[in-house]
């Protein structure tokens, strides 16, 4: 079987997410139609990266992400770090022809983004962003329903990824905490993922939106030590100013008429990830919750109104990603199952030499989008979305 080999940069959460799901694409897929080898890994010293590269089984390592993006032998180039990173790693790994897998989300601005897209594009290289919840078979079956006309013409969206991960004040600052390194808080973070689900859906540009952001927790105490993402991580005495956002509201139109609401949160004390939405259309609706994470929820106005309801689709293997985790209905993938399909897409664009989704142009569309709540907190109104330059 043909290998491609990956340069992971970063070995925080995404970056061991993203070894494991390598590692389990030849058990799920059986290594087709290519096998990702784990070939070196960059962290942010060469003391790290030994450590990272031990536990996560790459062949080599480094304490310069240069050394990966220059390497002969790298196929693509998988970036893991804090967005800051993103634009210069990417632009690094395209210009020395290599394919670009980048966690979300993809830049710290839309202009950025929009400058990534088009140099992966210009150079023929393929891309891919972690999107990785749109990855799950019951978004895929909730587009199709969408696109076949099931609920009739979409009409209103709620969307909701409330979390509590930063939700205690002890909790240390970090990157995410950072305009600089994060670009925003949640409505970058979270908002990103939370766009995905939207233009997954249904597939209609954002074109005008109004979003408050607040800052609930104003200082952190400095981390003890470097490292990764963790809620537990000691924290110094020295307190820092966080400068990003914790909460974001946002009510938004699409270019087709459907009008929706969404709400993000790192700090919804006990909510550990409300993720979901609810799509309305002009005859029925569909809607997700994470907490049945593996359930799609399709509400049909029609039979005895005495029984109509929700009914709750189990997925299962009639869809071909399902079926390379298990052979029957109702079983529970899991959060790192739908980064493995997400890699399965990923090896299967760069094996047959097409693009892959959802591509730096999708995450591009969607930082203008974020960039456009932004601009609409600061001036306190609705912003088109083409009023952010790109
Ligand atoms: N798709 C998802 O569901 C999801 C979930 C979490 C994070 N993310 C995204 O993944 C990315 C990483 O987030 P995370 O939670 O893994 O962060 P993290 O803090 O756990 O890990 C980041 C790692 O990058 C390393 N790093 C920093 N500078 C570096 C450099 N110059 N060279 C090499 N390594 C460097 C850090 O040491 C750290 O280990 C972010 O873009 C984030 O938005 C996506």
């Amino acid at each position: 079987m043909p290998e491609l080999k990956i340069g992971l940069v970063g070995a925080g959460w995404m970056g061991k997410a993203h070894a494991m799901c390598y590692r389990a694409q030849p058990l799920a897929f059986g290594g087709k139609p290519a096998v990702p080898v784990l070939e070196v890994l960059a962290e942010v010293n060469e003391e790290m990266a030994g450590r990272a590269v031990r536990e996560f089984g790459f062949q080599r390592h480094t304490g310069d992400w240069h050394a990966v993006v220059d390497d002969p032998a790298v196929d693509i180039v998988d970036i893991c770090t804090p967005n800051d990173l993103h634009l210069d790693i990417a632009m690094a790994a395209i210009a020395n022809g290599k394919h670009v897998y980048c966690e979300k989300p993809l830049a710290n601005d839309a202009k950025t983004a929009f400058a990534m897209a088009e140099a992966a594009e210009k150079a023929g290289v393929i891309t891919m962003v972690g999107f990785n919840y749109i990855k799950n078979p019951a978004q895929t079956l909730a587009r199709k329903l969408v696109a076949g006309g099931e609920i009739g013409a979409p009409s209103y969206y709620r969307g909701s990824f409330s979390a509590d991960f930063l939700g205690r004040p002890e909790i240390p600052f970090s990157w995410r905490c950072e305009t600089a390194k994060a670009g925003s808080g949640v409505i970058g973070d979270i908002g990103a993922h939370c766009f995905a689900y939207l233009s997954h859906l249904v597939g209609q540009p954002v074109d005008e939106v109004v979003c408050n952001l607040e800052i609930v927790i104003p200082e952190r105490p400095a981390p003890a030590a470097l490292g990764g993402f963790d809620l537990h991580a000691a924290g110094s005495g020295q307190m820092v100013q966080v400068e990003t956002d914790d909460l974001a509201t946002v009510m938004f139109k699409t270019a087709g008429g459907l009008d929706g609401h969404m709400e993000m949160s790192r700090v919804s004390l006990g909510k550990r990830m409300d993720i979901g939405y609810e799509l309305t259309g002009t005859k029925d609706a569909v809607r997700y919750f994470y907490d049945r994470i593996n359930d799609l929820q399709l509400y049909k106005e029609d039979g005895d109104p005495s029984t109509r309801g929700f009914t709750h689709i189990a997925m299962g293997p009639t869809d071909p990603r399902y079926a390379a985790f298990y052979p029957v209905p109702g079983l529970g993938a899991g959060y790192n199952d739908y980064k493995v399909m997400e890699v399965q897409d990923l090896i299967e664009a760069v094996a047959a030499g097409r693009p892959a989704y959802p591509d730096f142009r999708f995450a591009a569309e969607i930082q203008r989008v974020i960039d456009a709540c932004i601009l609409s907190d600061a001036e306190r109104r609705w912003v088109k979305v083409d009023e952010i330059a790109v």
